[in-house]
């Protein structure tokens, strides 16, 4: 099944009032579910304008971006907003946690945001998954890099939305912790038949991801 197409996806943005920029210049891509897939691309090729794109947090000049059956750019800020919530999660280079919840509070946010009854067996499987049992109680500031960006993976699990997409989930880590954050995304993507997207500018990283896109110039070859 396929969750996600690009159709001749461009996007200009305008800088200033003469410059404009081409940072998407037609991009078609087809994902599958249970895809773990890298984006990868050197600084500036049109990684996170892509992600953007397809996560629904800016709109395309052209073209169209379908998820599961919705073309999400006919959908008007109030309902793309609840279809992000419930068919898209995010993990970002700075983990972005909510500072005063603690492991299991931040991980659950997404399903009472949603007013959707916690199913303790899947939250508890998804802890022990990215292996956060001992750390469940434990406040966002106690917590390693790599253990902030599992709970940040077992957050957007928990809805098991439609697509993952993370946006150089490993920036700010080192090359130990980011494989085993890499590693843990991948067993993910199996165990759960999730679908994750990973954008990224290195090549190691992108090498451990079952397939991948190279983007250059906003094409994708
Ligand atoms: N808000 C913006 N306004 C103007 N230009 C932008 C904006 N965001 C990105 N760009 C430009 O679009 C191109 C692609 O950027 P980006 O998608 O951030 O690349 P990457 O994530 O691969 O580093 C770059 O030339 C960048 O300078
Ligand atoms: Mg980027």
């Amino acid at each position: 099944m396929i969750v996600l197409k690009t159709k001749d996806l461009k996007k200009v943005y305008q800088q200033g009032s003469e410059v404009e920029v081409h940072a998407l210049q037609g991009v078609d891509i087809e994902i599958e579910q249970g895809e773990f897939v890298a984006i990868v691309g050197t600084s500036g090729s049109g990684k996170t304008t892509l992600l953007n794109m397809i996560g629904g947090l800016d709109y395309s000049s052209k073209g169209s971006v379908t998820i599961l059956d919705t073309d999400i750019e006919t959908l008007k800020d109030k309902e793309l907003t609840i279809f992000r919530r419930r068919n898209i999660g995010f993990v970002f280079q700075n983990y972005n946690l909510i500072s005063t919840l603690n492991v299991y509070e931040n991980i659950v946010l997404p399903l009472q945001l949603d007013g959707k009854q916690i199913d303790v067996e899947f939250v508890d499987n998804i802890i022990d998954t990215l292996k956060l049992k001992e750390k469940i109680h434990t406040v966002p500031l106690n917590l390693s890099g790599g253990q902030q960006q599992r709970v940040a993976i077992a957050r957007a699990l928990v809805n098991k939305p439609a697509i993952i997409l993370a946006d150089e989930p490993t920036g700010n880590l080192d090359s130990k912790t980011s494989m085993e954050v890499i590693e843990l995304l991948k067993m993910s993507a199996a165990k759960y038949q999730q679908t994750i997207i990973v954008v990224t500018h290195s090549e190691e990283i992108a090498q451990l991801c079952d397939r991948i896109i190279r983007i250059e110039d906003g094409l994708v070859g």
